[in-house]
């Protein structure tokens, strides 16, 4: 059975991770610093699959702790690579704390693995900006990103791509992720957003069991059918089992080539409004919300083409918006009843 380590383990997409590798036969590794996340989720990932992950708490930043345990630990077979800052908004605010941990964190794990290891790195369809044609494919140019979340990820594939390049025995899947949402059938895990949700999906459920005020529209003069800013969600389970497709992949030694870029979406755009739509069909539950100004930063529309990561990881999301938006709430209820 081979072992995975997953950094950012008992995050969002890091927890529902755990659980799919360890439903396709894997052993799971973790390590987290519990800076944006909470421990309690290794307990909550213990009740779905059975089993309590290993767990090592540490600081991807400090070199020598790294490489310690890579030392300690020389029979992980990949890694998955979540462990990062993400919040777009605070990055601008912070921009040195996001290039510090998001840098140093990913070359002192390559480092440590003296840059033999197959490795699976969670990036985003952000690096697209607004792309100039939809649905935006992997070859698609990549734009100045918005914000140093964004240059973060961007950069970070620079820093792989050129890694690769010279270094054949390290082999490299990035994953493009377009906009992750819901939560585990079960609702023992799922997004933990910290403070006032930025992002689109937590505020709903929030506002929809009475934590928030009305949800605001960020903009309806957009150039979209109902004026409102159009994405790609893709639930969280759908996301996760793609990342155990990728590790399946490197395992294979299919690629013909050591450093490959997938995108992970559904394929389809849904708007702000729609999405408000399908929360309330998948629920039955009336949201409040105004429109207000476009926010700072917003692109205006974007949905990937899935079309080479169905064909060459074998994957494709099977779960719709009633499942992602009846997840997301089933979640908000347990934490309303079992608050971490
Ligand atoms: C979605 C849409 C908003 C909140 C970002 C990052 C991406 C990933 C996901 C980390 C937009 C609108 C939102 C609200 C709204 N981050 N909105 N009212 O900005 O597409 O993506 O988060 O992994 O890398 O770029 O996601 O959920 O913030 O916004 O109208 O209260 O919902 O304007 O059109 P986004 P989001």
């Amino acid at each position: 059975m081979s072992k995975i380590l997953v950094t950012g383990g008992t995050g969002f997409i890091g927890s529902h991770t755990v659980v799919e590798l360890h439903n396709a036969g894997y052993e799971v590794i973790i390590v987290d610093d519990f800076s944006n996340s909470n421990p309690k989720i290794l307990q909550q990932i213990e009740a779905i699959i059975g089993v309590k992950p290993e767990l090592v708490e540490l600081d991807l930043c400090d070199e020598a702790i790294v490489k310690n345990f890579v030392l300690q630990h020389n029979d992980i077979a990949g890694v998955i690579h979540f462990a990062a800052f993400k919040a777009v908004g605070e990055s601008v605010q912070q921009p040195l704390k996001y290039y510090r941990n998001n840098f140093y964190s990913l070359i002192n794990l390559i480092n440590a693995f003296d840059s033999k290891v197959n490795l699976v790195f969670s990036s985003s369809c952000t690096v697209y900006g607004q792309p100039d044609v939809l649905p935006v494919t992997e070859d698609a140019p990549t734009k100045k990103a918005e914000s140093p979340y964004g240059n973060t990820k961007q950069i970070a594939e620079e820093i792989l791509q050129e890694t690769c390049a010279v270094t054949p025995q390290l082999k490299v899947t990035s994953l493009r992720y377009f906009n992750p949402v819901g939560a585990h059938h079960t609702a023992l895990i799922g997004e933990l957003p910290i403070g006032v949700p930025q992002n689109l999906v937590p505020f709903i459920t929030q506002s929809a069991i009475g934590k928030r005020g009305p949800i605001t529209v960020y903009g309806n003069d957009y150039d979209t059918p109902d004026g409102s800013a159009i994405r790609d969600y893709i639930h969280v389970v759908d996301l996760a089992k793609a990342h155990v497709a990728a590790i399946k992949r490197l395992e294979s030694n299919k690629a013909s080539t050591n450093y490959e870029v997938f995108n992970l979406g559904t394929g389809k755009g849904s708007s702000v409004l729609q999405i408000i739509d399908a929360f309330e069909s998948s629920t039955g539950v009336k949201l409040n919300y105004t429109i207000g100004p476009r926010r700072e930063g917003d692109i205006e529309k974007v949905w990937g083409d899935v079309t080479k990561s169905t064909k060459e990881l074998g994957w494709k999301a099977e779960l719709d918006l009633k499942e992602m938006m009846s997840s997301a709430w089933k979640w908000e209820k347990y934490l309303q009843d079992n608050p971490f």
